[in-house]
């Protein structure tokens, strides 16, 4: 009797603890967890939707193990990187269209870490996104990417757990999706970034440094206050590796942007042309342009054809600061150095990434829009926190969702109220760009980013075709780690996993 009554308390005692746990644990006070989670009547689990079969499909194998490496981006200069397979860029991916990728990912590194396939259009369980659609990848453990390689163009991939961290170490590389023809012999990639060598890397809480940026009208200011060298290909200078090509022999040169600042490549005059951004083919004769203006985030494909010079360069408009580290030697055969001095040619032309629309379009005629989102952008402080990056006055994970279903023609208005760029880069979608500052474009432009300056609004469309939980955010990610980030919230579905947790989760 007596112990049927003990029993009976302590079991009481063991349900008053578990509640009180409960109510106390970080996720469920303050409200932290806004995210579309918990299955609620008739939704089906992301890890449920969008199945991809291998069938009969050539398979490509890869492993990526992340893992750190002293890396010497120049002579002289060596950083503590976190590398894929030891180099910054990690191992360069090049498959065909069509073939089924795999890819095994081993953390050897002491934090955890994800892969995100940046601009391919894959099921949403394999996007990489830590506490929305897996959990992060624990030191020592694996996880299994596997997806089709749709449709052609220039990919990269990078972790997107505590992305302004790692990808700023160097967690990042490229995925080419070769077309089953190929259009050119010669074809290279190029990412472009920005590191912090001498200097710490600085930290956006320095409230009088952001304020004067701020005020300067540079919208960049920022992130330039920041990072003290740029590289291509992980190397700064003189140690970036010379393209050999011979005078007249033409390339496709693919330009992928790694980093937060807006670059500016000058080409030799008449030497190129644009031909595909954010992996869709532009439509352009244009072979006036001689500037490349690459936003954080975007890529651009060109088709370079070598000037009857032996050595010409390709390199940053020399008008901001560190531009001398980032110039790529075209060099013949027989000529491979040393040169004199780099010198540019002059610039004739600007070509960047709204300047030439799109082969294919997603809409012939501006639809009627399902849903309408006006995607505000603004800066704001907060006290002990510094500044905060906004969608719609709020940030990360309390940004208002937007709300589709499937098959759904999305309209989203996004508009710059604040001082500094936003590269606003959609998950699992490509949108197609209708206007800008209220103007139509005659030929609209399909991609996954848009590069929205302070004072810009542009109107983009896009079909909720892939159903998920897919990220909209800053590619800044100094932004996104400060708030700037939503989701498309496809009201089908839910995503099982957590931000924070045992795993770390940290998309941002
Ligand atoms: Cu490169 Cu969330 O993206
Ligand atoms: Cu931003």
């Amino acid at each position: 009797m007596n112990r049927k009554i003990i029993g009976t308390i302590l079991i009481a005692i063991l349900v008053a603890i578990g509640v009180i746990v409960f109510l106390q644990s970080p996720w469920y006070k303050s409200g932290e967890m806004t995210l579309p989670k918990g299955a609620k009547d008739g939704e089906t689990s992301i890890l449920e939707v969008s199945a991809q079969e291998k069938s009969d499909r050539d398979v490509k194998k890869f492993v990526l193990t992340a893992e750190e490496k002293q890396w010497q981006i120049s002579e002289g200069e060596k950083v503590t990187a976190w590398t894929y397979n030891g180099t910054v860029p990690g191992e360069s991916l090049r498959v065909t269209e069509g073939d089924f990728v795999q890819v095994k990912l081993k953390n050897e590194l002491d934090v955890p870490v994800t892969i995100h396939w940046h601009g391919v259009l894959l099921p949403n369980k394999m996007d990489g996104i830590p506490g929305l659609t897996q959990d992060a990848v624990q030191p020592g453990e694996s996880f299994t990417y596997e997806f089709i390689a749709n449709d052609a163009g220039t990919y990269w991939y990078h972790s997107h757990q505590q992305s302004s961290i790692q990808v700023d170490k160097g967690l990042y590389g490229s995925l080419v999706i070769e077309e089953k023809e190929k259009e050119y012999e010669r074809d290279e990639v190029f990412i472009l970034d920005e590191w912090a060598v001498n200097q710490e890397r600085e930290d956006l809480s320095n409230m009088g440094g952001m304020m004067m940026g701020a005020m300067s009208g540079d919208g960049e200011a920022d992130t330039k206050q920041m990072y003290d060298t740029f590289t291509v290909n992980g190397k700064s200078g003189s140690a970036i590796d010379p393209l050999t090509m011979e005078a007249g022999e033409k390339a496709r040169l693919r330009f992928v942007n790694a980093g937060y600042q807006v670059h500016h490549l000058v080409f030799p005059k008449g030497s190129m042309r644009v031909i595909a951004n954010d992996a869709e083919k532009v439509a352009s004769d244009d072979h006036e342009s001689n500037v490349l203006e690459i936003a954080p985030g975007e890529r651009m494909d060109v088709e370079f054809t070598k000037p009857n010079q032996e050595t010409v360069f390709i390199g940053q408009e020399q008008n901001v600061e560190h531009a001398e580290d980032m110039i790529i030697p075209v060099v013949s055969k027989k000529n491979q150095g040393p040169y004199e001095k780099a010198s540019l040619a002059q610039e004739a032309g600007v070509a960047k990434g709204i300047s030439y629309g799109s082969e294919k379009r997603i809409f012939e005629k501006t639809p009627e829009p399902d849903v309408t989102y006006n995607m505000d952008l603004s800066m704001g402080m907060s006290m002990g926190e510094g500044m905060s990056f906004q969608i719609n006055d709020q940030t990360f994970p309390d940004t208002p969702p937007i709300k589709v279903k499937e098959g759904d023609i999305v309209k989203v208005t996004l508009r710059n109220k604040g001082r500094m760029n936003h590269p606003m880069h959609l998950h699992g979608h490509r949108f197609q760009v209708n206007s800008k500052n209220g103007k139509k474009f005659e030929k609209p432009i399909v991609k996954d980013l848009i590069h929205v300056k302070p004072g810009e609004e542009y109107v983009i469309y896009f079909k909720a075709d892939n159903m998920g939980e897919w990220l909209f955010h800053c590619h800044d990610n100094n932004h996104a780690a400060r708030g700037m980030v939503t989701i498309v919230d496809y009201k089908e579905v839910y995503s099982p996993f957590e931000l924070g947790g045992k795993d770390e989760n940290q998309p941002n």
